[in-house]
């Protein structure tokens, strides 16, 4: 496309006709099924692919001990680096379907809020499992060219019209970003108020802009969903992982005792965040180890890969529990037992965060508990626009704790 065919009205519309192809993936690298909310996906398996293209990070990194409130403890400071003239940005989008090698990035115009719209400089974009699934097409985009990104943070640098509660200059996070509407691997990214939030002081808004759609999904699967009460048992699959490890702090602050499953090398992490066990989810006697841990068992769990541990929850669960189902790598789910459930009388509820009524109404709460320490967002790595496919692969096929940020 040259220049000339731009249309001032379209932010997504490229101004320069000489795309930087970046990520080198063949595309799909699994074949496994998920079915969330309805929607059948493909996720590529993990592999041992390494981390590509991630920068180092060792030098960058702050002193714990100089932490904010609500930050990660590998926050980087980020150097200074060329950005784009005042009416264009940098973008990452899509054109088409596919694999991570389809990820280019863009010149485009740089968008105008709308009247109800706040204009975010991105400090941080979370990259989400999701983000694929948009990406291969079995999640639908706003439409193509697309910029990926459910999440996004940074400063405020313009505000609509009608918008009274964010002003130039305040840092705030969004979620819900790119099924409707261009997403955050961009240098600046227009939201609707009904979805980003001011943060406090304080909090680094590259770690923030890892928080949307993990944390909304940790408090719509733990408070809305699961009710969950102080003093009760929680099993939290996948402890170390983005949803996960927002959600055993999340529990933890309620006043829940946490049992997380997470691989070995992140056990002693997930316990400082507030697990009160920690388990090994490949160990043989999983089940027998959540008993110990629980009084009678977990009051609520909450399961990533229900194909996997449905009918686990099932056996596992006190008496009255509530099993929340955020993801599946095998949509064909079913217990094995459904009778072990029902003389249980456990409730399970299969959840999607697309249908929050109101993505800023948890993400306000979740701003106080930044704020207050009791839940932080860790950063495992960032990453360049130009390595947005590298972060892509990385997200579905690496190990890490916490999340993979963009950082535009
Ligand atoms: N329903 C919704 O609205 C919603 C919202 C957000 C996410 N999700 C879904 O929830 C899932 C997790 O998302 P995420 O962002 O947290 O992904 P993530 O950051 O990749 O975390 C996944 C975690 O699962 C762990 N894991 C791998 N194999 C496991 C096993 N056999 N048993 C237990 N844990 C295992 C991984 O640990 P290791 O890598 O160390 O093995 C990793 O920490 C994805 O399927 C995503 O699509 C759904």
């Amino acid at each position: 496309m040259s220049a000339s065919a731009v249309s001032a009205s379209d932010p997504t519309v490229p101004l320069l006709a000489r795309p930087v192809r970046i990520g080198s993936g063949s595309g799909r690298s699994g074949d496994a099924r998920l079915l969330e909310a309805g929607h059948a996906v493909v996720v590529p398996g993990r592999g041992d692919r390494p981390a590509v293209g991630v920068r180092d990070l060792g030098d960058d990194r702050e002193p714990d001990a100089d932490r904010p409130a609500g930050t990660g403890r590998r926050r980087v400071f980020e150097p200074a680096r060329r950005r784009s003239t005042v009416s264009t940005m940098r973008a990452v989008r899509f054109h088409e379907h596919g694999g991570a090698d389809v990820l280019q990035v863009d010149e485009v115009e740089r968008p105008d809020p709308g009247p109800d719209e706040v204009l975010l400089e991105v400090a941080g974009a979370g990259v989400n499992p999701v983000d694929t699934y948009f990406r291969e097409g079995s999640y639908e985009p706003y439409g193509l060219p697309a910029i990926p990104g459910v999440d996004a943070a940074g400063e405020v640098v313009a505000v609509g019209e009608s918008v009274t509660d964010l002003v130039p200059g305040d840092v705030a996070y969004a979620t819900g970003l790119s099924s409707d509407r261009p997403g955050g691997y961009a240098e600046y990214v227009a939201v609707p108020t009904d979805r980003v939030v001011r943060l406090p002081d304080g909090v680094d808004p590259v770690a923030a802009g890892g928080a949307g759609v993990v944390a909304v999904t940790a408090w719509r699967a733990l408070v809305d969903h699961a009710g969950v009460e102080p003093a009760e048992d929680v099993l939290i699959h996948g402890g170390s992982g983005g949803v996960g490890h927002v959600a055993v702090q999340l529990a933890r602050a309620v006043g829940a005792r946490v049992v997380a499953t997470a691989a070995p090398a992140y056990h002693d992490e997930v316990e400082a965040l507030g697990a009160a066990t920690v388990l090994d989810y490949a160990r043989d006697d999983l089940a027998d180890a959540v008993l110990a841990a629980t009084d009678g068992g977990p009051d609520v769990i909450i399961d990533h890969r229900l194909d996997d541990y449905l009918q686990f929850d099932a056996d596992v669960a006190a008496t009255g529990g509530r099993v929340v189902g955020i993801g599946e790598n095998d949509p064909g789910i079913g217990f094995e037992r459904a009778s072990d459930a029902r003389a249980k009388d456990l409730e399970v509820t299969l959840m999607s965060t697309f249908n929050t009524p109101r993505l800023a109404d948890p993400m306000a709460r979740l701003a106080l508990l930044f704020d207050r320490g009791d839940v932080r967002v860790e950063v495992a790595r960032t990453y360049d626009l130009d390595a947005a496919g590298e972060a892509q692969h990385a997200v579905m096929d690496d190990s890490f704790l916490g999340k993979l940020v963009v950082t535009p």
